[in-house]
């Protein structure tokens, strides 16, 4: 839901793994990405004070920000994750988010921080925030690594935020451009879709 971009219109086979380097621009650093985790980790630390954690990663995106985070976590945690999906284009913008798979991990009485990549619309996020209230745990809070005010549809806020961006296609660390990039180490703005002959086929 993330995304302005409408994926139907570029075709995968333009899209050549080779070709990123010619339109993907470097817009959070490796080093900067590190010494955020580190602060979020020495926040998340000091709030919940040796206190009992269930982190849940929401599929797909956040799992390269939640290894990294957890393993600068000094806190009695378990992990699991959660995937909530939209069932199209048509309806994220109408915010119909629905649980696609939930944690096997009991809930109740539980402090649960979601981890999440972005929040864009918040549709997501708000959506998983109440799943576990509604499932009683005891409190959840939500921590982003990016966080995209200028999109947002919802109230929903996170209490833990990485990076404010602006509204670009962002792809790195856990982001993905039709399910590829998620494995690079920094995140890059796209720009464009390039052909085999670096020839701009699309701008985004
Ligand atoms: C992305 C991202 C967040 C969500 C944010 O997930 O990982 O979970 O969108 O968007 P929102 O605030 O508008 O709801 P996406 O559905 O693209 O799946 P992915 O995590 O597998 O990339």
């Amino acid at each position: 839901p993330r995304s302005t971009l409408d994926r139907s219109s570029a075709a995968s086979d333009v899209y050549k793994r080779q070709d990123y380097v010619y339109n993907l621009n470097l817009t959070i650093s490796e080093s900067q990405i590190r010494k955020c985790v580190e602060r979020l980790a020495r926040l998340i630390q000091a709030d919940y004070k040796g206190e009992p954690l269930l982190v849940v990663g929401a599929l797909n995106g956040s799992f390269v920000f939640l290894a990294d985070l957890i393993r600068h976590l000094h806190l009695p945690i378990q992990v699991d994750f959660i995937k909530v999906s939209s069932y199209d284009a048509a309806l994220k913008s109408s915010g119909d988010v629905r649980l696609h798979h939930g944690v096997r991990t009991p809930v109740a009485q539980k402090n649960i921080l979601v981890v999440e990549d972005i929040v864009d619309t918040g549709f997501t996020a708000d959506f998983i925030r109440k799943y576990f209230e509604n499932e009683g745990a005891a409190s959840v809070r939500i921590c982003t690594l990016l966080d995209k005010p200028s999109r947002r549809l919802t109230s929903v806020t996170a209490e833990y935020v990485g990076f404010e961006v602006p509204d670009q296609f962002l792809v790195g660390y856990g982001l993905d451009y039709n399910q590829q990039y998620r494995e690079l180490r920094a995140i890059y703005s796209l720009e464009g879709v390039v052909d085999s002959g670096g020839r701009v086929t699309e701008e985004i």
